[in-house]
């Protein structure tokens, strides 16, 4: 296939990040599709460490980078993003990067609100405080500013005008000071001749790019677990994070994604409040943390950590159309003597095989595990199966048969070249 899509199948962090730098390698162009600067990837080319949000990974390879239209925005971000990334020696020009004309905005009124309805909140998400949820909102509710708008001044005045007539109550009701439209006008302006060389329409370059045989790689943000419709409702995120979105939010038919390659990884986190059936509270959680370097890249939380859940991934193999997995982190668990995966749910005496869609069952499954031997050697920097413990070919195997989906790579660390390839997706 030409094109591959690459999506988290647990709660994000999976490690997206290495192997979309790893398959930009290969591609022609690199493609955002949703989320917004909630998305955290840590790219680790040789001694340089590359940490991006909004952009697409692409760019540190100079691949032509797209921000699609299912992503939502925050141009002073995206600003200082380009700013940072350029102060590392990577020049983001607009013949680099394509920005959706049609994506919507996140303004500063949409943080604010994010972080005042967390701060109230009894029951809280635990989002990223970044403003996504509130921008979503606006999208759908027919009233965003979108990155287009900010070539029209009397567009943008109306618009504004039609934001507030929504915002200035909500904003009343939780305390917060009245917002000043004209100031929010003045601040757009001024952004606007930077954000707008960037502006295209992005969906007619990516039909071009597909058209003309390139290899366009779709880049996805967060977890298939966070998804709005099939995560862990409400404590998701507020797009679609499911590999049928890299259509939607990038303007391609439905055949465009190509491989869907969803990132593994060989036990489970998540960052943020909601369900987790495998989470530890032990030692050996401990340990995952500490070693895997638990810790979010975009607000430095320590992620929560549990065993490897077959169930979960099971069920994100089939809400992704997942062609083939990239397993990553295996090294962390060297050294734990026996391993659980879990492979089914009980629920008030009932037995599940997959994620009930409830948050109170959610919240009462106790997992079923398997327990499996672990190994003492060292994974770390392995670069092909022959220098991988038998007990750990063991552990991938088992998790292949449970998930009903094959290991195409294998990442054995952070840096670049230290991955397995098994199936080369874009040869598939
Ligand atoms: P929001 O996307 O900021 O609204 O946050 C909603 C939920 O998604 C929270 O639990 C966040 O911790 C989680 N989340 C958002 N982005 C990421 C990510 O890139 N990795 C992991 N979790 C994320």
């Amino acid at each position: 296939m030409a094109n591959v899509t690459v999506i988290g199948a647990q709660w994000g962090d999976e490690g997206k990040g290495k192997l979309v730098d790893w398959l930009s390698n290969r591609a022609d162009m690199v493609v955002r599709f949703q989320g917004g600067h909630n998305a955290g990837h840590t790219l680790v080319v040789g001694n340089q460490t590359y940490k991006l949000s909004l952009l697409p990974s692409g760019v540190v390879q100079g691949k032509p980078s797209v921000i699609g239209n299912g992503v939502v925005v925050d141009p002073w971000h995206l600003l200082e993003e380009i700013a940072k990334i350029g102060a590392q020696g990577i020049e983001i020009t607009p013949d680099l990067l394509t920005l959706a004309d049609n994506a919507a905005l996140i303004l500063p009124l949409h943080r604010d609100l994010d972080q005042a309805r967390e701060a109230a909140a009894v029951n809280k998400i635990g989002t990223t405080g970044r403003g996504i949820g509130p921008a979503y909102e606006d999208k759908v509710g027919r009233r965003a500013i979108r990155v287009g708008d900010l070539a029209d001044r009397e567009a943008l005045e109306a618009k504004i005008d039609r934001l507030l007539a929504h915002h200035t109550p909500l904003r009343r009701g939780l305390g917060l000071p009245e917002y000043d439209g004209a100031e929010l006008l003045r601040a757009l302006e001024e952004i606007a001749p930077k954000i707008l060389p960037f502006a295209k329409p992005a969906w007619l370059s990516v039909n071009e790019a597909v058209k003309s045989g390139k290899r366009v790689l779709f880049e996805g943000a967060q977890g298939a677990l966070l998804d709005v419709d099939h995560g862990t409702y409400p404590y998701v995120t507020s797009s679609n994070t499911v590999a049928g979105q890299a259509a939607a939010g990038s303007g391609l038919g439905p055949k465009g994604p190509g491989f869907v390659l969803g990132i593994v990884k060989a036990y489970t986190t998540r960052v943020g409040e909601g369900p987790f059936p495998t989470e530890l509270f032990d030692a050996v959680g401990q340990h995952l943390g500490t070693v895997g370097k638990e810790f979010g890249v975009v607000t430095g939380r320590a992620r929560r950590c549990g065993w490897f859940d077959a169930v979960l991934v099971r069920q994100s193999v089939m809400l992704n159309g997942i062609d083939g997995i990239a397993l990553t982190k295996l090294d962390v668990l060297d050294g734990l003597e026996t391993l659980k995966i879990c492979i089914g749910y009980e629920v008030d005496g009932q037995r599940f095989d997959y994620l009930p869609a409830g948050l109170k069952a959610q919240s009462a499954i106790v997992p079923i595990y398997e327990e499996i031997e672990g190994w003492a050697e060292s994974t770390q920097g392995a670069r092909s199966w022959r220098d991988l413990p038998a007990a750990a070919v063991k552990y991938v195997r088992r998790v292949e048969e449970l998930i009903g989906a094959q290991v195409a790579l294998l990442s054995t660390s952070p840096q670049r070249d230290d991955t397995i390839l098994m199936r080369d997706p874009f040869q598939d």
